[in-house]
């Protein structure tokens, strides 16, 4: 069902203060920003392998990033596994008993198909299935 790790998610107060050590430090190729208005965030999308970093610096104080910064501080906010077919892996989750917070697909940065698992049903790992195309 999973295919690989597509992206850890990362949470930061600023996109402008993180970047430096990932692209110039440790010298990932830098995708660029984009904005996910759904989600109230701002990402910055960095190439490690065949696995990629996703810096979120929120844009508005009701951002879930902006509550889980104020939690916890920056730090690792998500883990994100490509799967080829996202429908039928939400189907087999919800089958199995798990709890989702997306029972249904939605956007996500540079047109992936997207779906939060609950932490509940995953160990307090916020665990993300994407379905990238690519
Ligand atoms: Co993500």
């Amino acid at each position: 069902m999973l295919t690989k790790i597509n992206h850890i998610g990362i949470a930061v107060k600023s996109l402008e203060e993180t970047l430096p050590f990932y692209r110039d430090n440790l010298g990932m190729p830098f995708a660029g920003i984009e904005e996910v208005a759904e989600q109230k965030v701002r990402v910055a999308m960095l190439q490690v392998g065949e696995s990629k970093i996703e810096l979120l610096e929120p844009t508005s104080e009701e951002s879930p990033v902006a509550r889980f910064l104020e939690k916890n501080g920056p730090g690792i906010h998500h883990l994100a596994y490509e799967v080829v077919d996202i429908e039928a892996a939400i189907a087999k989750l919800r089958a199995d008993g798990a709890r989702m917070i997306d029972e249904r697909p939605r956007s996500g940065a540079h047109g992936a198909r997207i779906a939060f698992v609950h932490p509940k049903s995953s160990n307090g790992v916020l665990t993300e299935l994407c379905q990238c195309g690519h």
